[in-house]
């Protein structure tokens, strides 16, 4: 069987990728005879002064023509005597990277452009960079229309010598420079007569023969479940696809996360029973005994895998809304969903100098190393061992977008070496000491609104109860533990979160504790009320912004509105109402102990 060759071209928008890849096809009589009719009749009509304008050939989809860009990624399938490929075409514009990303992922080799005239542009390092990213080790750089430079050997030098620099910061494996003219035709599929001092092979050529197959000599198999599938009581077969190695009947292979080891009995391939299976096969393997696997586990046989639930890795941010460390994302990795967040962006990365620059967020197109950390303890793998368990994405829990693609570079070990201690006094033991339910009640609402008047009569009401009692107010608090915090998203974020987390360690203690916070974002509340679970509970007060306006007991209002004050919530920051609080409160012209009252019988205190 002839071998499959999986390539990207990246170019920038006007670097003649289309044409390049149509001219390959057109010369070694790639293209269907309708084609080549159809190719002449659009020329003729097209730019090119009536010769054959070979871009027409890829730039298939309709927009593309009616717009001169190509906007998707769009696959062609052609074959030689000697091998077959698969291109993926994609846009070179800034605010497709994301399509880049996608086509980079599937390729083995990237066909980077270069206009002789330009040289290298910044847009070729962000193309390079995303390749890297996604794996790709073996680069062809095409320093195109040379014609345009008289085919002047010191330009393409020049340009060569700045690829080398460039290539410095990138692990690959393989790498070729060529100077050709994709409208002339020097160097694509033939030699040219017009550069006699470039002795290396036509593009073509170099593609049909060039090495791409990973020289691994680990065969660990790895399978990562997809469904269960059972028929009926009889038969229970663990599906999915093999990403890596072989597995015969009759080996043991082990399920992760749980560790557990069983014999492969039988396998099939759609419901073919077959003795063994390899990489890049779909097959359903049924076990000698009972196990609990479900989608997400995998199944190995050696142990390039990590169980763990921080990673540090590699991050290209897609999303128009810029990276929020803390917010909680999906995050989906092999055949496993969850809930996910990044910690910490350590860098990112200049597309240009590829310096490394400190940050708190990342914005569209930028690439940069974080801590993620997920909500459960996962399979995976750094992507340089085992690609399929080393790369995902993160989706926009809200938006439902695919907000950042990456890839894990080693798993970080917090998580392992600080190990949960059980205390013999639990809070259960603790609540029955001080007689009584720890809870924790949660005032959100505008500045102004009453949260912290409220919170200061439950308190007082509460104690007079004989309750044990302790209040975190968002002032209060941003002096002392927060006051390293201050106002813009991702700092309020962290602000909830460190008091949800203080307000947990009270609960422990068996505490009753008021907190008074704007809490503005739903999902920090949301949050919030996942680290507290059922001891969390939570007071909407709605007084109207124009009644908070009125009173401006801080003055905080009148300065915001004269633009003293940035992000001021309710001013020119947003504030998120929550839908179904457990009780809400508007203060306005309202007798603060009934409130009280309304509070300790809805939350029954
Ligand atoms: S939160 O949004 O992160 O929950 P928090 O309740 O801790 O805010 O702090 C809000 C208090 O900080 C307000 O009552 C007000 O006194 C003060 N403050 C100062 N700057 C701002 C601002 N830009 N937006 C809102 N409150 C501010």
């Amino acid at each position: 069987m002839k071998s499959l060759l999986k390539f990207i071209t990246c170019g920038s928008v006007d670097d003649g990728k289309s044409t390049l890849i149509g001219h390959m096809l057109y010369d070694a009589k790639l293209i269907f005879a309708d084609q080549k009719r159809a190719l002449e009749m659009d020329s003729k009509i097209g730019s090119n002064d009536g010769g054959l304008d070979y871009s027409l050939l890829l730039d298939g989809l309709m927009a593309e023509r009616e717009q001169g860009i190509t906007i998707d990624v769009a696959y062609r399938y052609f074959t030689t005597d000697k091998r077959s490929f698969i291109v993926a075409d994609t846009p070179g514009h800034e605010e497709y990277t994301r399509n880049m990303a996608v086509g980079a992922s599937f390729a083995d080799l990237a066909v980077l452009l270069i206009d002789a005239s330009n040289g290298v542009m910044i847009q070729t390092r962000r193309h390079l960079r995303i390749c890297a990213l996604m794996g790709i080790k073996h680069y062809v750089f095409t320093i195109n229309k040379m014609d345009l430079v008289d085919y002047d050997k010191a330009v393409f030098e020049k340009i060569k010598a700045d690829i080398d620099k460039m290539m410095e910061e990138i692990e690959y494996d393989s790498l070729y420079v060529i100077p050709v003219s994709a409208t002339v035709g020097d160097n694509i599929t033939n030699g040219s007569d017009n550069m006699t001092w470039f002795d290396g092979v036509p593009l073509l050529e170099y593609l049909e023969d060039v090495d791409t197959e990973e020289q691994t000599d680990d065969t660990e198999f790895v399978l990562p479940i997809q469904r269960v599938c059972r028929p009926n009581s009889n038969f229970r077969g663990f599906q999915g696809q093999i990403e890596m190695g072989t597995v015969k009947e009759g080996e043991e292979i082990t399920s992760l996360p749980s560790g557990e080891k069983a014999v492969v009995k039988e396998m099939y391939r759609c419901d073919k029973r077959v003795e063994s299976a390899s990489a890049g096969e779909p097959v359903t393997v049924v076990i000698n005994r009972e196990m609990d696997i479900s989608r997400g586990c995998v199944l190995v046989n050696g142990n390039d895998t990590v169980t763990n639930n921080l990673f540090k890795g590699q991050l290209l941010w897609m999303d128009d809304e810029p990276l929020k460390t803390g917010k909680s994302y999906y995050l989906k990795l092999g055949t496993k969903k969850i809930t996910a967040s990044v910690l910490r962006i350590r860098y990112k990365i200049d597309i240009n100098t590829g310096n490394h620059i400190a940050c708190d967020t990342l914005v569209k197109n930028e690439i940069g190393v974080c801590e993620i950390m997920m909500s459960e303890r996962i399979v995976f793998s750094s992507f340089k061992k085992i690609k399929a368990l080393g790369c995902f994405i993160l989706i926009d829990s809200e938006t439902n977008m695919t907000s950042a693609c990456g890839t894990v570079e080693h798993e970080l070990r917090r998580g392992d070496n600080v190990i949960w201690h059980n205390m013999d006094v639990t809070r259960e033991l603790r609540e029955e000491k001080l007689g009584q339910k720890a809870a924790t009640v949660w005032f959100t609402g505008l500045s102004g609104a009453g949260k912290s008047t409220l919170a200061n009569a439950l308190e007082k009401r509460l104690l007079m109860l004989g309750r044990h009692t302790m209040i975190l107010d968002g002032d209060n608090v941003r002096h002392g533990l927060n006051n390293n915090l201050g106002f813009k998203e991702a700092d309020r974020t962290e602000n909830i979160r460190r008091i949800a987390e203080a307000a947990k360690l009270l609960n422990d203690a068996g505490i009753i504790v008021m907190v008074s916070a704007i809490s503005p974002y739903r999902r920090d509340r949301k949050n919030a009320a996942g680290i507290l679970g059922d001891a969390y509970n939570e007071v909407y007060v709605s007084t109207p912004v124009e009644e908070c306006k009125r009173r401006d007991v801080k003055g905080l209002y009148a300065k915001a509105m004269k633009n003293e004050i940035p992000n001021f919530t309710g001013v020119n920051s947003p504030y998120e109402a929550p839908v179904s609080p457990d009780v809400e409160i508007d203060t306005t012209g309202r007798d603060i102990e009934e409130c009280v009252d309304e509070i300790i019988e809805k939350l029954h205190l």
